[in-house]
């Protein structure tokens, strides 16, 4: 009886160490609480800048905003000869610097803001550095009087992106860029700042259609 109940009692002792060591364990490894939605990422590590590099090339980001390898002149720049501007009906526009410079590219702005004109297509200058959650105007920080990127800045399909990939090329852009001082014009554009382009049907409206459309099924 005795070595039944001394048995008994080992036994409990080390199933009480196995939960003791499961709970250190746990509580050790246990992830960091999510990021709120729009939050940025803790500092962007070199593996961020390099997959950022990777979706700004394959994404051709340089067909409109200068050059045609990274280690071509102008690369990202902007406009540097008026055959890089558009003309949207009446109006001129233009890819601006993405380079970090401070004066004329995207060294003013914050990763967040290059993170919403990614998202949202809202425009870095027009628009406060703060976490976006909603895609209605007047809420969650989306601005009431949006003032959009001009088209033809493909954020309406950029917006579709991972997050993730979206900070990483906004980490590259920042961080594993050289500046270049290359002041371009503002865009002109419509007194509404292309809200009622890009609400139109044709961009999938403000709110991203959800998978499946009417022409995709469920695999
Ligand atoms: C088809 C041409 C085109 C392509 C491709 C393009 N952009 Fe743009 N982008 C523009 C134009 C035009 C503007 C200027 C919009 C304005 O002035 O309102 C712009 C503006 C921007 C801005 C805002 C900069 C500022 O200072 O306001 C960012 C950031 C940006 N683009 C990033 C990108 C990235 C990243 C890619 C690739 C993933 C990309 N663009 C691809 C045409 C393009």
């Amino acid at each position: 009886m005795r070595n039944v109940w001394r048995n008994t009692s080992r036994f409990a002792g080390l199933v009480a160490s196995v939960l003791i060591l499961v709970v250190v364990i746990a509580a050790w490894t246990r992830s960091p609480a999510a990021p709120r939605a729009g939050a940025a990422p803790a500092a962007p590590r070199r593996g961020d800048v390099l997959r950022g590099r990777y979706s700004v090339i394959t994404h051709d980001c340089a067909g409109c905003h200068g050059g045609t390898n990274p280690a071509a002149q102008g690369w990202l720049a902007g406009v540097t000869s008026p055959e890089m501007e558009f003309k949207i009906g009446p109006f001129t526009t233009r890819p601006r610097n993405l380079t970090p410079d401070n004066g004329t590219g995207l060294g003013r702005f914050t990763e967040r803001q290059i993170f919403n004109a990614l998202r949202y297509g809202l425009r870095p200058e027009d628009t406060p550095d703060v976490v976006i959650t909603s895609r209605t105007p007047g809420q969650g920080n989306f601005p009431e009087h949006p003032h959009y990127l001009a088209v033809p800045m493909p954020w309406t399909a950029w917006r579709y992106m991972p997050e993730q990939e979206l900070w990483d090329m906004a980490a590259y852009l920042k961080r594993g860029l050289k500046p270049v001082s290359n002041k371009v014009l503002d865009s002109e554009g419509p007194p509404d700042f292309w809200a009622s382009e890009y609400t139109d049907e044709k961009y999938g409206g403000a709110q991203p259609p959800a998978f499946p459309t009417a022409n995709e099924q469920k695999p």
